[in-house]
């Protein structure tokens, strides 16, 4: 089996590659990504060294002959957050959503059979009313989100011109440790907080829902996607009931796995637009063998164990490079990054050397 992994070099990337090297050894892996969190490495190994191939290029212009012989496409490459999307609004639209569909029509054309694309819960917006099926309606009320809901709408269209079958993986809020943490994500930033200051401090008044996955387990849901028959189109919620917490029980989860934490709660803040619980009936029917395993007291300590090994000890951590819009900010800022998130602009040697796919 030949597996395309866009957007590779991220956060679930590595998390997704080792695993896929694990479960499936005599796949062929071949990861695209351009490159923009390369360098933000959190542990010694490269992920991508578990690859047959990383090919640097950009989701938006991609050869055909890229998908040849290419059984499964897993679609990671996006601007993956609600800060991102919001600084690069028509970009993300650009990327997560015009990109994908140009990506899931070359790989229809090219016999492709299965296409995993990441989806996010975040659709659902604010959610009153009980835990969001997957036939409720959406309330995106960010670009990031509203980028996700386009492409799973062009998508479906192209899932039945070509028969392509297309699972969008509606996924829970990612957190616990992979070869590129991110501490932008509410579990990591907590944790780290923790070990930097000895203190959790919860933005909002705590009492937004917010689902939950380990990236372990988001890498088994892909495992699953990308093996399973039955529908062409598939959107499906992915994560599990008891993941479904609101955002102080995750402060306090923190500050019960690592002694001697405090846990501030701002009372007085506005309310968070966003909250959602999600129902995961869908996904537990479905792939009752993939079903997430990592516990919340587990995901804690995994982090813990990973951001200590890395050496985190910098309590200004939300400045630094594990947090994406930084990154991005401090590329445009030096000259290495168009506005347009892209390298190719610049068509100079670097541009050149990110063409060229290297074993
Ligand atoms: N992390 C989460 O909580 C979460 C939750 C739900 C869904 N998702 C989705 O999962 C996917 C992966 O998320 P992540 O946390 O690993 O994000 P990430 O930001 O860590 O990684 C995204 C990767 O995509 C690459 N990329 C971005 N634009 C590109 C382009 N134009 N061409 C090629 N590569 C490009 C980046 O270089 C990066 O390596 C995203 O689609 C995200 O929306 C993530």
């Amino acid at each position: 089996m030949k597996i395309l992994i866009t957007g590779n070099m991220g956060y679930v990337g590595p998390a997704l590659s080792a695993h896929l090297r694990r479960t499936m050894p005599n796949a062929e892996l071949i990861g695209v990504d351009t490159g923009l969190f390369a360098h933000c490495l959190t542990e010694e190994n490269l992920p991508e060294r578990l690859l047959d191939r990383q090919v640097f290029a950009d989701v938006r212009e991609l050869p055909q002959s890229l998908f040849e012989g290419v059984d499964a496409v897993v679609h990671l490459a996006a601007v993956s957050n609600d800060p991102m999307g919001g600084r690069f609004e028509a970009v993300t639209d650009e990327i997560n959503h015009r990109a994908t569909l140009k990506t899931a029509a070359l790989a229809a054309k090219a016999g492709v059979s299965t296409f995993v694309f990441a989806s996010s819960c975040s659709m659902y917006g604010f959610a009153e009313g009980g835990a969001k099926r997957e036939t409720d309606g959406l309330n995106p009320l960010t670009a990031y989100a509203r980028s996700k809901v386009a492409a799973e709408a062009g998508l479906a269209d192209i899932s039945r011109e070509t028969g392509l079958r297309v699972s969008a993986m509606r996924f829970s809020t990612a957190c616990g440790f992979s070869g590129r943490t991110r501490l932008d994500l509410v579990l990591n930033d907590f944790v780290a907080s923790a070990l930097t200051s000895g203190k959790v401090s919860v933005l909002s008044d705590g009492t937004p829902w917010r689902p939950l996955i380990h990236v372990n387990d988001m890498a088994r849901a892909i495992e699953w996607a990308i093996e399973r028959d039955g529908e062409q189109f598939l959107a499906v919620n992915v994560g599990t009931d008891s993941w479904n917490y609101q955002v102080h029980e995750l402060a306090e989860a923190v500050a019960r796995s690592i002694p001697g934490t405090g846990v501030e709660i701002n009372r007085d803040a506005p309310p968070d637009r966003r909250s959602y619980k999600v129902d995961f009936n869908l996904y537990r029917s479905l792939a009752p063998a993939h079903q997430p395993k990592v516990t919340l007291a587990d995901a804690v300590e995994d982090l813990k164990r990973g951001l200590t090994a890395f050496g985190l000890r910098d309590a200004n951590y939300r400045t630094s490079n594990l947090v994406r819009l930084n990154v991005l900010s401090a590329r445009i800022a030096t000259g290495a990054l168009g506005a347009d998130l892209s390298f190719a602009k610049f068509g100079d040697s670097e541009a050149e050397m990110r063409q060229r796919s290297v074993a």
